[in-house]
């Protein structure tokens, strides 16, 4: 007997309107969409009541769980004190907020601009590159995904996600450091495959730019491409490479910044490595919308033309980034996802040896997936079994992600609050959900 069984009337009322004065493209997730009215915590509750653990926290945003009883009273505060300003004003929330960055980043990091989205930061990110090197061209990565503004799309090198031509953005994109997929196969070593993904970044810095790029842009895992990691030498070498070519080293850490990856702040410090810029998004506000580009002092100085945002810096959405950062800060964010990422990632490898379609569970911290594949000799990527998953996992009330070129991965990314039992308790459901596929064929 299902947990899930057809939506109520209300239910079906709301979808019928989405689907009438919506785009399209505003497109959920599942055969039959699950309808959200509330949260707390890692629960959802739909409008039929039927509660369902979200292990995905709305794209890796909710970090500090749905409603955070902390964020909640700072922002209803804020609400009745002052709503908005525009960058016009100055406000303590947004100085506040902004030194708690400086604080939280590696290295030289010092000076941000607040946004209202991941999109708007990377783009930010993108116009400061060239504005302080006079230069253009851009090198990024495939299977990257930036965003869905017109440069922003330009970086994403997934079809699926490009509307729109894009080829004249002065942007080119390297491959991807995505050793599963590797053209090497999986006989190569990590450092053979590290040494094969550098010479393609350089050969692709040697031919497909002037020689004189402004930057070289990646996220530290890639996220939508199915949490990507690379091999551990790659980043190192990679900033190395684009600053002997006087490029800048530029940091999307909107799915992994502020300690999801596990005892770190952000990804990139896992590898040693200091960028020039950083990029976030997502987690920094537990779900307020606010995008953040962090630079080098000297970098942020050299942008001098007019800009501008009527909400970047919100009084509102900074008094949320303000209490998230203090409530991660408080809790030990980077600790609890090293702890409760190895226990995810002890019942996904226990999957994948119970079920041949499991390719591979990779990810760090709270970032984890599987890549299903048509397997058990193939590696031909499974969108089709990634999303029989994820509805059986929605049968049994468990909210998940997809992500990969093909949709062929299925994404992990809960609050980072999370506690053991929350997650004993979604494996244990994640398992139902697995057996259920095996069950369809
Ligand atoms: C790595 C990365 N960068 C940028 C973005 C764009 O963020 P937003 O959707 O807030 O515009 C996303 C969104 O998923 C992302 O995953």
């Amino acid at each position: 007997m299902p947990l899930v069984s057809a939506e109520s009337a209300s239910a079906k009322a709301i979808l019928d309107e989405h689907e009438a004065y919506l785009f399209p493209a505003v497109k959920p997730l599942y055969r039959r969409p699950v309808v959200i009215k509330s949260a707390q915590g890692v629960w959802v509750t739909d409008a039929d009541g039927r509660d369902y653990l979200d292990l995905f926290a709305g794209v890796l945003t909710t970090s500090l769980g749905h409603c955070h009883p902390a964020v909640v009273a700072r922002v209803q505060e804020q609400v009745a004190t002052l709503g908005h300003t525009s960058t016009l004003y100055v406000t303590e929330n947004q100085a506040s907020a902004a030194r708690r960055l400086n604080d939280m980043t590696p290295g030289d990091l010092q000076k941000s601009y607040f946004t209202n989205s991941g999109s708007e930061a990377v783009e930010t990110a993108i116009m400061l590159a060239r504005v302080y090197t006079g230069r253009h061209e851009i090198v990024a990565l495939r299977h990257g995904y930036s965003g869905r503004t017109a440069l922003a799309t330009a970086l994403t090198a997934h079809a699926p996600w490009r509307p729109v031509p894009t080829s004249a953005s002065g942007i080119v994109h390297a491959a991807s450091p995505y050793t599963y997929r590797s053209p090497l196969g999986p006989e190569a070593s990590i450092q053979e495959h590290e040494d094969f993904f550098i010479h393609d970044l350089e050969e692709t810095l040697d031919t497909m730019t002037d020689g004189k790029p402004a930057a070289f842009f990646a996220e530290t895992i890639q996220g939508v491409g199915g949490y990507i990691v690379p091999p551990p030498g790659y980043f190192r070498r990679a900033a190395a490479l684009i600053r002997e070519r006087g490029g800048l080293f530029i940091c999307d850490e909107v799915q992994t910044g502020f300690g999801r990856t596990g005892g770190k702040w952000f990804g990139i410090e896992h590898w040693g490595v200091e960028p020039d810029i950083m990029v976030m998004a997502k987690g920094i506000a537990s779900g307020f919308p606010v995008g953040a580009t962090i630079a080098r002092a000297e970098i942020a100085d050299a942008w001098t033309a007019k800009t501008f945002s009527t909400y970047g810096g919100n009084p509102i959405c900074m008094a949320a980034v303000e209490a998230t950062l203090h409530v991660m800060q408080q809790e030990n964010t980077p600790g609890i996802s090293e702890a409760r990422g190895r226990q995810v990632r002890k019942g996904l490898e226990a999957l994948r040896a119970r079920h041949p379609w499991i390719g591979e569970a990779r990810g760090m911290g709270l970032i984890q997936a599987i890549e299903l594949v048509e397997g058990p000799e193939s590696k031909t990527p499974s969108p089709r079994k990634a999303s029989q998953l994820l509805e059986a996992a929605r049968e049994e009330g468990l909210l998940l992600g997809l992500g990969g070129l093909h949709g062929q991965v299925v994404r992990i990314g809960p609050s980072m609050l999370i506690t053991a039992n929350e997650v004993e308790e979604g494996l244990a459901r994640l398992a139902r959900a697995c057996a259920r596929v095996d069950g369809a064929g």
